[in-house]
């Protein structure tokens, strides 16, 4: 019996705030009929299984057994898979939709970068991407949630949280997209988070 201790935690603490940004990413996926898709960093699967109430053409991948093991068990009619993002097995062109929801900031920009390579070749060529992730502060409102998103990485702690004050200083997610020759179709800023949500596609 396995009692899934980091799924749970994650479950309880951080998806009702993140709750209707995944409702929100269901939305894009769904508008843009971003299927097959892959939900890269997939964590607890809740967002593949609220992707697959409507199209059950999605896989959730993440690094973490214990992470897969969870949502496994959790969602046992969707597929999950244990892999490292940086060398996926996947053959090219495999998928219309990719999600990188809140796994760009925690990573160093290298792995970043090598995750990017493999978007690149798993992406069908009208294919999209859909970002979630941290920018800086815009307005007054959004520097009140740069405060409280602060606490929150501050309590993920080591590398983690290195890396997403790094993330951050190099422009945040809008930076990012721009560094990696992405187009921006549509964006949705949530100013409570300093969160974006973003649906891009590669320059032709
Ligand atoms: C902050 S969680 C994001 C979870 C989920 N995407 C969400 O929006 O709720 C980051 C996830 O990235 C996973 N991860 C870290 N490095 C990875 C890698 N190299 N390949 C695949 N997954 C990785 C972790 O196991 C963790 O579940």
């Amino acid at each position: 019996m396995r009692f899934f201790i980091s799924g749970r935690i994650y479950d309880w603490l951080i998806e009702p705030i993140v709750k209707r940004i995944k409702q929100r990413v269901a939305f894009y996926f769904h508008k843009y009929d971003l299927f097959p898709a892959l939900d890269i960093c997939c964590g607890t699967g809740t967002q593949c299984h609220i992707l697959g109430t409507k199209n059950p053409n999605i896989y959730g991948l993440d690094i973490d057994q214990t992470m897969v093991g969870y949502a496994a068990m959790k969602y046992p009619q969707r597929s999950f898979i244990c892999a490292d993002a940086t060398e996926i097995s996947f053959k090219d062109q495999s998928f219309k939709g990719v999600l990188i929801s809140f796994s760009l900031h925690d990573k160093t920009s290298e792995t970043r970068d090598e995750i990017m390579n493999e978007v690149q070749r798993l992406l069908s060529p009208e294919g999209n991407i859909v970002f979630v992730d941290f920018e800086n502060p815009w307005n007054i409102r959004s520097k009140l949630g740069a405060i409280f998103s602060f606490l929150i990485e501050r309590t993920a702690g080591g590398d983690h949280f290195r890396n997403n004050r790094q993330f951050l200083k190099q422009g945040g997610l809008r930076d990012f997209i721009k560094r990696h020759q992405l187009i921006e179709i549509e964006r949705h800023n949530i100013e409570l988070g300093t969160v974006a949500i973003v649906v891009t596609k590669f320059r032709d």
